[in-house]
């Protein structure tokens, strides 16, 4: 068997076998064969598709590339969320402290920003000091310690995930519902979780546009979570404008404190309360996800989740006088302000221009080994349905990258169209599965 001869067959349209998936994963992982090879493979494989053998054989072999982590030591439901991506999608932030004050444990495996879209260890990176490559003795520690400990995959866990995941990202193949499905259920079941709660985006800020292609990966994503035995529900949720009004890294976490600290008015919040509600149930703490909803609104409303934001920051290295005192972090060189370009209603927002702009302001990568600019970022205090006046202030842009500036507004401003007749708000849960 070779790399070149299965990368061909896919390319022809062929379906590949799951010794040869496997071989291909091995090879990758082990630095056997290059990116230019396995990038061939991606677009081969995101042009012609994967089937539902494939997409299995897929998922267990990069589940297999590394360790599956033993949490039978910890007594308590394991149960995590994952987001299939989107803009200003911070709730993980907040989610875990909340589900963690709830009595259950929240073993997180996350990634880096994908695409046009923010990731989770991106933005808690930001963070001074906050390490998110804790070795497998260390996450269990701080696990059950604190009740959360999120990280992202390393040369222990899911290893293969680390490496294609990036190499998607720098080459446009990551809208594929068979590699999103194998790149989340690889980490999420080499966790040792009892269940999973998914929040699959649709949108224009989401890699799934239409509400049917969410729907296909949702049954993806629910039909392998149950061959591992696992407890799911899916949510479908909507990506049509950025969640919250922060988007870069720093911003997002900034946004979460706040939202952490008792702010109960936003999107972020509404979808926040909700998924961490379906966690308490799925963990048995409540008895139904309107219950456990009720439950996430108290916890944040306490101040508790605030505190375990704080306990896990501070188990897994981070500064916690920033996150106490957030005017002290470093600021843009360019701070400037966003006018609205007309008056009228809001009638949408094209989310993507928005996670591109972001992107292009430093809070992204366009190559694999970009350097990120945690202070980079959007803040847009704008949402569909809304009405704005002509040069009325509407939010910043925060970069170092001078030469970015101009791009980036146009793109902002372009993002947003204006209608005479008042617009409708966006809702923002479409579908609850399970
Ligand atoms: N999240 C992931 O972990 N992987 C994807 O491919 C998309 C979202």
């Amino acid at each position: 068997m070779n790399s070149l001869e299965i990368i061909q067959k896919k390319r022809d349209g062929e379906s590949l076998s799951d010794i040869e998936i496997d071989f291909l994963i091995k090879s990758y992982s082990s630095g056997k064969i290059p990116d230019y090879q396995f990038a061939a493979f991606l677009m081969a494989g995101f042009l012609n598709g994967l089937n539902k053998r494939e997409t299995s054989a897929l998922t267990k072999s990069m589940l297999h590339s590394g360790k599956l982590v033993e949490l039978s030591s910890i007594k308590g439901y394991k149960i995590d969320k994952h987001s299939t991506g989107g803009v200003g999608d911070k709730t993980s932030l907040i989610i875990a402290p909340v589900a963690a004050s709830a009595g259950i444990y929240v073993p997180m495996i996350s990634g880096r920003g994908l695409g046009h879209t923010g990731g989770t260890l991106d933005k808690l990176e930001s963070i001074p000091g906050f390490n998110t490559s804790l070795n497998l003795n260390r996450f269990k520690y701080v696990l059950k310690k604190c009740g959360a400990a999120l990280i992202g995959q390393t040369k222990e866990i899911a290893p293969a995930d680390k490496l294609i995941y990036a190499l998607r990202s720098a080459t446009a193949t990551i809208e594929s519902v068979p590699f999103i499905t194998a790149s989340i259920m690889s980490k999420k079941l080499a966790e040792g979780i009892d269940g999973l709660v998914l929040d699959v985006k649709t949108g224009n800020g989401a890699f799934m546009k239409s509400e049917k292609e969410a729907l296909v990966l949702a049954d993806s994503l629910i039909s392998t979570a149950k061959s591992f035995k696992k407890k799911v529900i899916a949510f479908i949720t909507d990506m049509n404008q950025p969640l919250g009004n922060y988007i870069g890294n720093w911003l997002e976490v900034y946004e979460s404190l706040n939202v952490l600290r008792g702010d109960d008015s936003s999107d972020l919040y509404e979808l926040s309360v909700t998924l961490s509600g379906a966690m308490i149930f799925l963990g048995g703490k409540a008895g139904s996800i309107k219950e456990g909803t009720e439950k996430a609104k108290k916890i944040l409303m306490s101040g508790k989740a605030y505190d375990k934001f704080l306990e896990i920051v501070r188990l897994q290295g981070g500064d916690i006088k920033i996150i106490s005192n957030p005017d002290l972090y470093p600021r843009s060189k360019y701070n400037i302000k966003l006018y609205s370009p007309a008056s009228g209603c809001v009638k949408s927002i094209d989310t993507y221009m928005i996670g591109m702009a972001a992107l292009e302001l430093g809070a992204g990568r366009l190559t694999k080994d970009e350097v990120i600019d945690h202070k980079a970022g959007i803040i847009l205090n704008v949402k569909t349905g809304d009405h704005l006046t002509k040069d009325m202030i509407i939010g910043e842009i925060r970069t170092d990258k001078k030469n970015q500036i101009d791009n980036s507004l146009k793109r902002i401003y372009n993002s947003l169209e204006f209608s005479k007749v008042k617009g409708n708000k966006i809702k923002l849960i479409k579908k609850t599965i399970y």
